[in-house]
């Protein structure tokens, strides 16, 4: 696998690729990669003949500068995960390539609607930089498809958004939640979880399950649902940002006549902010 940190440098790589008849996927990441990252480079071997990573953490997405400075950084443990998963191509830009004009100076993108509540609402500016450096990434690697983990519903949201608002001619896959055994979402921030937490954060998927139960025997006391899910996360000694059933698709809140719906949770542990999902399918 090459490692490249310039456009220049990935753009020559990503021609070559094309110019063979080369179906590129791309998947981008901030690095300290696990299993939940690799799950989307197969299902980019499986769909794609030239596979290309980014690793870039990126300044504009952190509104807290100092979950900013703690988020781990370890190159040589991801190129290793990346080269056992036969990725063809890493790219791994600085700050300066990304925003040669500065942060301060570089066009936006913004997603109406989707991108507002849930984690938009406690992380202000976050999807407005997370829309920018994507829409970014797109246009330096030019993939014909690119791999997203459902366990960030809502960016994956945004990202399928803002891919068909500004007409981006290329696919948006989204790839199902890789988890532990007891059900806890893999993530690079359960590196802050102490062990006994890591047990602890099972409870979460527990909670997700009870819900999506619940809907299935066709009650619509979404309320009800909900509260009962904080209480029982706080009980566990979780303390919940939001827990909502939404529309699977618009993420607007969910209504009796839904049928596609999502069920939504963030709850900060300890040092660690978890978000987790599930969609539920009522017309199944
Ligand atoms: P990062 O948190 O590194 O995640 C990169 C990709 O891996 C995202 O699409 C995320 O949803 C996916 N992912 C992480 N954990 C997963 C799991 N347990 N199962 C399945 N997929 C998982 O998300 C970002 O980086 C950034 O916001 C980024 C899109 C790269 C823009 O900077």
């Amino acid at each position: 696998m090459k490692t490249v940190e310039t456009l220049a440098a990935l753009r020559q790589a990503v021609s070559a690729a094309k110019a063979a008849g080369k179906r590129v996927g791309f998947v981008p990441t901030m690095g300290n990669l696990h299993e939940g990252h690799m799950i989307l480079v197969d299902q980019a071997h499986r769909e794609c003949d030239f596979v290309v990573a980014s690793i870039f953490v990126n300044p504009l997405q952190f509104n807290d500068i100092d979950d900013l400075g703690r988020y781990p950084r370890t190159l040589s443990d991801d190129q290793q995960h990346l080269i056992n998963r036969d990725c063809h191509l890493l790219f791994y830009p600085s700050v300066d390539e990304m925003y040669p004009d500065g942060q301060d100076n570089q066009s936006k993108v913004a997603v109406p609607v989707v991108s507002e509540g849930l984690c938009g609402a406690s992380r202000p500016g976050h999807f407005d930089g997370v829309s920018t450096v994507v829409s970014k990434l797109f246009n330096m690697v030019m993939p014909d498809a690119a791999f997203f983990g459902e366990k960030d519903y809502q960016q994956l949201a945004v990202i399928r958004k803002m891919t068909k608002d500004l007409n981006m001619a290329l696919d948006i896959v989204g790839v199902t939640t890789c988890r532990e055994a007891n059900g806890l979402a893999m993530s690079s921030r359960n590196n802050y979880l102490s062990a006994a937490e890591r047990s602890q954060a099972g409870h979460i998927w527990q909670e997700l399950n009870l819900v999506v139960d619940a809907l299935k025997t066709g009650n619509k006391n979404f309320f009800d649902f909900t509260q009962q899910g904080k209480i029982n996360l706080i009980k566990q000694g979780f303390e919940p940002d939001y827990f909502e059933i939404r529309h699977a698709h618009s993420l607007k809140p969910a209504t009796a006549s839904d049928q596609q719906l999502v069920v939504l949770v963030a709850a900060l542990l300890g040092k660690a902010r978890l978000i987790d999902n599930i969609r539920v399918d009522l017309s199944a």
